[in-house]
């Protein structure tokens, strides 16, 4: 049974028993306080809390999906024989219409009947302070004649809301070949921001079973890569890429898969949050001079039938893997001039970018020798520096807040700091030139921030003083920033800026700075209001003294400016 069966059957099986087939949502969500799709049961959270109304959305209170997702939190456990960062999920989804007995069910005659497989045990919640026991699904598995059935607690058994609140529950698990295949959650609680439980007003049904894991199971496969899922894609890597070991080869399998599907939700490699992990995954796949693009196209011939995305998409998907791959390759060429002056491999690492895989391959190559020890010391270090001082959102080294990368606490305070002003330098030039100016990219050093800008023509002497001293007066005047969350449509009513290329969610953050109609402006417009994920200063007095450094053009019709804090 090829995986497009298994597809096909998942979504028949549950249609036939009164499910609205419901198509995956985009690997991006809409929900600001997540950076990418992680479960099938994230596009029907409104569901779930009776915000939406199923009946009228999809005329059933149950749904079925087969959902694009993307875990980071498994990104280097990637290389062994189960673990993906981007997979399919099939899940099926009640919204108040069936409960523990037919979800269990369903599990129970899907598995065996509909794949053939054999239950090796099942797990249920065992209960704690809080949450009792699962009992019932206990006693719902005996009566179909499973015995053999675990008890875990919160760890294993108890799903826990994506994002920073949400619907969640126990959980109830089938294993078989001893993994664990399929997640049955029943939702009867909402976790609030402070992780204390409510009882939700009408429980819900969400699961989630790997579509890889699966076919390993019902190919009688030994790893998820040996399933028609991976087959041509890792023919094609040991055609490509030869030389390489097992595990590099699977890494390569997946990342470039990943980094495919993501292109194709409209993710570009950047610095900054999802646009960050993309750039990771194709970066740790580069090769010095062998390109992953005939990867990817087999990516896109396997997978294009049934995500049709993949196939109109094509060209794009191709491009930004090869400019990316492109761009990195010069890093590596830099990197390895320093590399041959004998820089500390630490620091070519963390300054010129420089991956320690391939300080370790050269040396070993040029027959010299390097401490390993030392780096990994090093690096545990600085890692623990970067925790201590913001929040964390991947695996891997490096803070990540907002739209913003640091190394360092201190790093993420200057970035921070030239993020700010960067939101007064559009704004002020929104004032001096008129709306024709449009952002077109921005990026943020600790040295400085860069500015890129639709314009005809050069600024004078005269406009580049006037922007100045502009944004020099809102931080004189020590403006506090205020962030709102509003629907996306509506930030944009309300006249603040954004960038047209960015990947906004449904909800988004909007920040303004200065004073407003209620606050005596005379235009009653605030200084400067932008969508935007942060982070910024609580008030411009933080930001120093703003210098702006350089203005040149970047490409045809497009200015650059490079400004500097004090
Ligand atoms: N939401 C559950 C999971 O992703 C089903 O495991």
């Amino acid at each position: 049974m090829d995986s497009q069966e298994i597809r096909q059957r998942f979504l028949k099986f549950f249609e036939e028993r009164g499910h609205k087939i419901v198509p995956s949502s985009s690997l991006v969500p809409t929900d600001p306080s997540v950076l990418l799709t992680t479960a099938g049961m994230q596009q029907f959270k409104p569901y779930f809390v009776g915000q939406k109304d199923p009946m009228a959305d999809f005329g059933s209170k149950n749904t079925v999906s087969v959902q694009k997702s993307f875990r980071t939190s498994d990104i280097d456990e990637v290389g062994d024989e189960t673990h993906l960062t981007y997979f399919e999920m099939l899940g099926n989804f009640s919204f108040g219409g069936y409960f523990k007995k037919e979800a269990i069910a369903y599990g129970y005659e899907f598995i065996t009947k509909e794949m053939g497989l054999t239950i090796d045990y099942v797990s249920v919640f065992e209960g704690d302070a809080e949450v009792p026991a699962d009992t019932e699904s206990e006693e719902i598995w005996k009566s179909l004649g499973i015995t053999k059935i675990e008890k875990f607690g919160r760890k294993d058994n108890f799903w826990g809301p994506t994002g920073a609140e949400g619907p969640c529950g126990p959980t109830t698990e089938i294993y078989v070949r001893g993994v664990e295949v399929w997640n049955i959650v029943f939702n009867e609680y909402y976790m609030k921001p402070d992780k204390s439980l409510e009882p939700l007003k009408q429980k819900g049904v969400d699961t989630g079973m790997g579509l890889d894991r699966l076919a390993v199971m019902v190919q009688d496969k030994k790893n998820v890569f040996e399933t028609d899922l991976f087959e041509f894609i890792f023919k094609k890597i040991e055609e490509n890429t030869p030389e390489k070991d097992q595990r590099s080869k699977r890494i390569i399998a997946d990342h470039i898969r990943a980094s495919v599907f993501m292109i194709s939700d409209g993710i570009v490699p950047s610095n900054t949050d999802r646009g960050y992990i993309l750039r990771r995954l194709i970066r740790r796949i580069t090769h010095p001079d062998k390109s992953q693009i005939p990867i990817a196209e087999t990516v896109i011939e396997s997978y294009g039938n049934f995500y049709q995305e993949l196939k109109t998409k094509k060209i794009l998907i191709l491009e930004e893997i090869k400019k990316e791959e492109d761009k990195f390759r010069e890093t590596l060429y830099s990197g390895l001039k320093q590399f041959e002056k004998g820089v500390d491999p630490f620091i070519l690492h963390t300054t010129y970018g420089f991956p320690f895989d391939l300080t370790k391959d050269l040396s070993r190559k040029a027959g010299k020798s390097i401490d390993e020890k030392d780096f990994e010391e090093k690096f545990k270090k600085h890692q623990e520096i970067s925790r201590a001082g913001a929040e964390k959102k991947f695996g891997g080294h490096g803070i990540v807040e907002g739209d913003l990368t640091a190394s360092s606490p201190e790093e993420l305070k200057i970035k921070t700091r030239l993020h700010t002003a960067t939101h007064l330098l559009n704004a002020a030039l929104h004032k001096v030139l008129g709306d024709e100016v449009s952002q077109r990219g921005s990026d943020i050093t600790v040295e400085r921030t860069r500015f890129d800008f639709v314009f005809g023509r050069k600024l004078t002497d005269e406009e580049i003083k006037k922007v100045e001293d502009l944004v020099n007066e809102a931080i004189l005047a020590n403006y506090p920033v205020k962030i709102e969350t509003m629907p996306l449509e509506e930030a944009k009513k309300s006249g603040a800026l954004y960038f047209y290329k960015g990947n906004f969610p449904e909800m988004v953050k909007v920040y303004s700075i200065g004073p407003s109609l209620d606050s005596g402006s005379p235009s009653g417009r605030p200084f400067s209001r932008e969508i935007c994920g942060g982070p910024h200063v609580s008030s411009t007095g933080e930001i120093g003294r703003f210098k702006i450094t350089k203005e040149e053009s970047s490409s045809a019709g497009i200015r650059r400016i490079r400004a500097t804090v004090e």
